[in-house]
């Protein structure tokens, strides 16, 4: 297969990753150019990975060398940067959210459509060996009819407070990931009922967010479900899910380093992930695989835009049943063969 000249817009905690899988560990890539607002940062980027740097999208905008391009820079940018790439004729992989507006998203996903790009969203999980591990034998009914979904994701620690001003809210930057597994898991979801609280974290509290939250869900399939987040796990950082079904349950559940258990008396102990780029190597590698070989191949991307509206809008509903108190029902229909959300009142 041919190799995708691709280039990557933000280098912060998550794009500079992405740069150093498509510089050494995508054998599909040819990483071309790495941009930052930052100059020290691109500079220091482009150095350390051998390749060409800019402080400026209008040089990868502008190559024509270039057929892709990983956005990773603030959310707030993400929609009007897909917007321009897609007028470029470039292809488009953009960290999750795509933006903080549903009017945004919408517009971003038209321009990507009507540009004929692929615009694939950064939702990892769907690329763990493990999750698709658990998600292939679902999909050959090996667990049965799902009674109950269960779903953790904590941060061992919060990140900074300018990132957490910037985030969108816990649920639109954290819970998202979470929304979309529910949805790519079990299915469509019918209901939504939170809570969230701001102990952990005073300095979260004084801005007014929360920082964790309990999402409790309706599928429309009968199944029930239910999200733990928190930004201030203490012991690690912990991803995992549980499906139970008719005929199984699924558990997943990996966070060891290694697999040293350390025995003393009366105690065993072993190493935990810190954070999402140790817990989960591969998933950010293998989206990158597969994105550029949507590319190559000219196949559907496995993650859309669509995908990226539905589980945003899934966060809406959360933060308007945290806000309300109340539960929020939703109607989803089929269009394309993309399913769109909207609400469908609250009760
Ligand atoms: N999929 C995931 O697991 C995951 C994890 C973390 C963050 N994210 C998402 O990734 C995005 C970035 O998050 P982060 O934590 O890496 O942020 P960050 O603040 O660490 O990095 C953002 C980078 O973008 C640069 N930047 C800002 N404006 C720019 C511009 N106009 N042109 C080029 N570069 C510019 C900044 O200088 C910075 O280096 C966010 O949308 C976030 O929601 C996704």
């Amino acid at each position: 297969m041919r190799r995708i000249r691709v280039g990557v817009v933000g280098l912060g905690r998550l794009g500079r990753f992405h740069a150093q899988n498509l510089a050494g560990r995508v054998p599909k890539a040819d990483l071309a150019l790495v941009v930052d607002a930052i100059e020290d940062t691109a500079r220091s980027v482009g150095a350390e990975l051998g390749v060409e740097w800019s402080c400026s999208i209008e040089d990868l905008l502008g190559n024509d060398t270039i057929e892709a391009l990983v956005i990773a820079t603030p959310t707030p940018l993400h929609a009007e940067m897909i917007e321009r790439a897609a007028q470029s004729g470039k292809h488009i992989l953009c960290e999750k959210p795509l933006s903080f507006g549903l009017d945004p998203t919408v517009k971003a996903i038209e321009a990507a459509n009507s540009a004929g790009v692929k615009l694939q969203v950064g939702f990892h999980r769907r690329f763990d060996p493990d999750w698709r591990a658990a998600v292939d034998r679902m999909q050959r009914g090996e667990l049965g009819d799902v009674y109950l979904f269960r779903t953790s994701l904590r941060d061992m620690k919060p990140p900074s407070i300018q990132y957490i001003e910037s985030s969108g809210g816990f649920f639109v930057d954290v819970t998202i990931h979470d929304f979309d597994t529910a949805r790519w898991m079990i299915g469509e979801v019918d209901e939504v009922t939170s809570f969230g609280s701001s102990v952990a974290v005073p300095a979260i509290a004084e801005i007014g967010d929360i920082d964790t939250a309990l999402v409790v869900l309706r599928f429309a399939s009968g199944a029930l479900g239910v999200i733990d987040n928190t930004r201030a796990a203490g012991y690690g950082y912990e991803c995992s899910t549980e499906v139970l079904g008719s005929k199984a349950t699924a558990r997943i559940s990996h966070h060891r380093r290694s697999h040293v258990q350390w025995l003393t008396a009366g105690q065993a102990a072993e190493d935990w992930v810190a954070d999402f780029t140790e817990r989960y190597p591969d998933a950010y590698r293998l989206e990158l695989e597969d994105f550029l070989t949507s590319v190559a191949e000219d196949r559907p991307v496995a993650v859309t835009g669509e995908d990226a509206l539905a589980a945003f809008t899934l966060c809406k509903a959360a933060e308007e049943s945290f806000r309300l108190g109340k539960t929020v029902k939703l109607e989803h229909r089929r269009r394309n063969g993309e399913v769109l959300y909207d609400k469908a009142g609250t009760g």
